[in-house]
């Protein structure tokens, strides 16, 4: 078909899709990068699938702009695009054999030498010798390498991938996420990839918009939003946060000071997203360590004591959780390197951080301390 053009950036302009008088996209704006591995993440419902439906030409937006380059795509039909989808039931076509099945995009273009490309990308999802199998005789993981051959063979300039891995048990999943970030650098299009799994969008992307009603929350380098969140929604989604209520009353210098239960942090001013009003301070619970005295926290660190109230040994860490004095419960991870002893329910323990792993973010007035409860369990129940 021969995509001459360069493809050059997708762009999503203003791009809003209502359903009635539920808006599912919310004017949505943001640039991807040509060439990028770009997730999509969010919760069940957020607006992704939408969002890619809208790109493909699948659905037609309400009002904004799709552009690929300089050129405006949206009003394209769906074949016109240079843009193919990989789904989550991939839909192979049962009665061929994998062979026709990635041939099926070159067949339809009325291309007759086929078999160089097919071999060539059988090749690149190492399928090389499954030409003459049936669909129902490979896993799942392979059924889904032979989806993404299909899809490739069209030479797309963006391919969106919506829950692809979905259908994998984990272990397979892994497998995949590496094989389709190799597959990706290796024929250098722009993918595009939705997933509800947050480990899944980290590993894989470049860059990570974090989605939320409809709506981008934060978007940036998987390490640069893990470390610096931008919303409480964010900080609790992607990974866990411990989200202390407390109080700033402007920038001091170089510091955000603040009151939280009586206590006095700072944060330095460069990982505040506000410095003044209702606030959480924010401590990743793997930046949190725990020592038995106050004697034992290191210069320039900040502290909080508190009682273990639970502690999961989940091989290459122990979860703990801490009931801090005024009652709320903080979590803490400790990496099991053999260095240190695990502590018993019912330790005193005193949680240490450095300010530069603190970060503040703006809270609603009324909004308490939030932590993300420990591997879905109640935790304390057992007492
Ligand atoms: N055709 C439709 N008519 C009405 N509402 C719709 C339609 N399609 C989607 N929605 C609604 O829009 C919202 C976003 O749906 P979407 O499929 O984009 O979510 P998603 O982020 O892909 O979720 P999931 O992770 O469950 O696939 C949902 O609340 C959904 O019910
Ligand atoms: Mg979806």
């Amino acid at each position: 078909m021969g995509h001459e053009s360069p493809a050059g950036d997708l762009r999503l302009a203003n791009l809003t899709k209502r359903f009635g008088v539920f808006t599912a996209v919310d004017d949505l704006s943001l640039t991807i990068p040509q060439g990028s591995f770009f997730a999509l993440l969010g919760a069940s419902g957020c607006g992704k699938t939408t969002t890619l439906r809208m790109i493909a030409g699948l659905e037609e937006p309400t009002s904004g702009q799709v552009l690929l380059g300089d050129r405006d795509i949206a009003r394209l039909r769906p074949y016109k695009r240079p843009v193919n989808t990989v789904f989550q039931s991939y839909a192979l076509f049962p009665h061929l054999n994998i062979f026709e099945n990635v041939a099926f995009g070159l067949r339809r273009r009325g291309i007759r030498s086929v078999d160089d490309e097919v071999m060539r990308m059988l090749s690149l999802v190492q399928l090389d010798d499954y030409g003459n199998r049936r669909p129902a005789q490979l896993s799942g993981g392979q059924q889904q390498r032979v989806a993404l051959a299909r899809a490739l063979i069209n030479r797309p300039q963006v391919l969106l991938l919506d829950e692809p891995l979905g259908a994998l048990d984990l272990k397979l999943r892994r497998q995949m996420q590496i094989e389709l970030k190799r597959i990706q650098t290796e024929v250098g299009i722009t993918f595009v990839h939705v997933t509800h799994d947050q480990e899944e969008a980290m590993t894989m992307a470049d860059t990570v918009a974090v989605m939320n009603a409809g709506r981008i929350e934060q978007l940036g380098a998987p390490a640069d939003i893990y470390e610096f969140p931008a919303t409480a929604f964010v900080a609790n989604f992607l990974g866990q946060s411990n989200l202390l209520a407390a109080e700033a009353a402007g920038t001091a210098g170089t510091e955000v000071p603040v009151t939280a239960h009586g206590a006095r942090f700072s944060v330095p001013a460069d990982r505040a997203r506000t410095d003044r009003g209702a606030v959480y301070l924010g401590v990743r619970p793997e930046k949190l360590h725990l020592v038995g005295s106050a004697d034992q926290v290191p210069d320039g660190h900040q502290h909080i004591e508190g009682v273990v109230t639970d502690a999961s040994y989940v091989g290459v860490s122990t979860q703990y959780l801490v009931r801090t004095g005024w009652g709320s419960e903080i979590s803490a991870f400790a990496a099991n390197s053999g260095a240190g002893r695990q502590l018993p329910v019912g330790t005193r323990v005193v949680a240490h951080w450095h300010p530069r792993h603190a970060f503040l973010l703006p809270r609603e007035p009324g909004q308490d301390d939030r932590t993300t409860p420990l591997l879905d369990e109640p935790v304390g129940a057992a007492s």
